[in-house]
């Protein structure tokens, strides 16, 4: 029911929704044989929404559409208020990603900007975390650095005297690249050069009680070298798996590894108590000729094979008691993105809401245990218009 209203409001603010559209929906509806029962599980896996593109439907078309795939976390580049309103009352939970680092480590800024970017949407809106900085720490600006942890605890602190701490937590995303060593696993140590941020950013996750983010991508070490990375090992596919020397473990693919390095670096700087996310991870569907890897078969077995596991609450094999807790990127291919050709193509969707590949979502709204068993979707061209195109048609016939 309240689906229905969500959806109906969307139907009714668009231009396109006309009697062709309609007719065209309702065509989609007769081929998607018994789908009306789809989606009512939440899904484990959150998305990152980037809006780095000029082609992106509106926020308010973006809601209803990941209301009818059952997504309940999405994660934004910024604060913007038109989306923030947009999922108001939709229970999805949202991080949202602060300004400036030096102008937000001032304590009157911090508090401004909790102020005006936080505040006024909740609890209609459920914000549950701020990201402050994305990929400081391996980037080359000294000042936003430095400024990493104040910009931190200032954010932290406008949220306590708001009384906003206990829904609100404070976090930063940092690239694998953070790390000197990696593999194995049980060899993972943060570069030297950055202890001197990373002790202390360390102990205010602990103090805070806030996860340690990382941005994960498997498919540039394939890319760098494929000839030597297994690609089984990096899709999730079977493998015979490597074993650390160190733990005795056996690692069947290289996300888990990565987590796992940074577990034993932050082990090896005496902290077991802070827990590691993913804020991103994914795969091109496309890229640039020398972009080996990135094509629509790999970049479905990645997403797939890894939400399957997400949705088995499966942890890593350094701490198996817990779950992996991945924020997929990206939610739309993005047009305006700079660099190589697979940067504009992480989306698992078109700007016009067609999915790029069979996310083998089953009826249930989680990853079926087999591409075949897939109801969500039609096996061939699957429609994400397909469960808002019912819900409106239905919508409108109610109204
Ligand atoms: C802190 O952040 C995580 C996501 O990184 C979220 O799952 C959790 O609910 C947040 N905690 C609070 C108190 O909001
Ligand atoms: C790993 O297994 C080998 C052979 O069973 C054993 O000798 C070694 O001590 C183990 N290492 C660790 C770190 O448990
Ligand atoms: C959506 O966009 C993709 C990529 O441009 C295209 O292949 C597909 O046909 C489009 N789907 C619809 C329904 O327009």
């Amino acid at each position: 029911m309240e689906r229905s209203l969500v959806c109906a409001r969307f139907f009714f603010s668009f231009p396109w929704a006309s009697s062709l559209r309609l007719g065209y929906i309702l065509l989609l509806l007769l081929s998607a044989n018994g789908f009306v029962s789809a989606a009512t599980a939440p899904l484990k896996f959150g998305i990152n929404y980037g809006q780095i593109a000029n082609n992106l439907p509106p926020p308010t078309q973006v809601s209803g559409i990941l209301q009818s795939l059952n997504v309940k976390r999405v994660k934004l580049y910024d604060a913007d208020p038109s989306v923030l309103k947009a999922f108001a009352g939709t229970g999805v939970e949202f991080t949202v990603s602060g300004g400036d680092l030096v102008h937000m480590s001032d304590a009157s800024n911090a508090r401004a900007w909790v102020t005006q970017n936080v505040q006024p949407f909740l609890p209609a809106t459920r914000i549950t975390s701020i990201i402050v900085g994305n990929e400081v720490l391996s980037g080359d600006d000294t000042a936003a650095m430095q400024s990493l942890l104040p910009a931190m605890q200032a954010v932290h602190q406008a949220l306590v005297d708001l009384g906003l701490d206990g829904e609100v937590n404070v976090s930063t995303s940092q690239s694998v690249n953070v790390l000197a060593s990696s593999y194995p696993p049980s060899s993972g140590v943060f570069r030297e050069d950055l202890a001197q941020y990373m002790e202390p950013l360390l102990d205010f996750h602990a103090q805070v009680g806030s996860p340690f983010l990382i941005n994960a991508y498997p498919f540039f070490a394939y890319k760098a070298s494929p000839s030597t990375v297994s690609l089984p090992y990096v899709l999730f596919e079977p493998n015979p798996g490597v074993r650390d020397p160190g733990t005795n473990l056996t690692y069947d693919n290289m996300l888990y590894a990565q987590i796992d390095a940074v577990y034993a670096a932050m082990e090896a700087m005496g902290h077991t108590d802070v827990s590691v996310r993913i804020s991103e991870t994914g795969w091109p569907s496309s890229g640039d000729a020398d972009e080996v890897g990135a094509t629509v078969q790999n970049a479905a077995a990645y997403n797939r094979n890894l939400m399957k596991r997400v949705a088995a609450g499966q942890g890593t094999p350094r701490r198996p008691d817990v779950p992996v807790d991945v924020l997929v990127f990206a939610l739309f291919n993005e047009n305006m993105k700079t660099g190589q050709a697979s940067e504009r193509n992480y989306g698992l969707f078109y700007p016009n809401g067609t999915s790029v590949y069979d996310l083998g979502l089953d009826s249930g709204g989680s990853p079926g245990t087999s591409p075949t068993t897939s109801g969500f979707y039609s096996s061939s061209k699957p429609m994400i218009s397909f469960p808002v195109g019912v819900v409106v048609l239905l919508a409108a016939f109610f109204l």
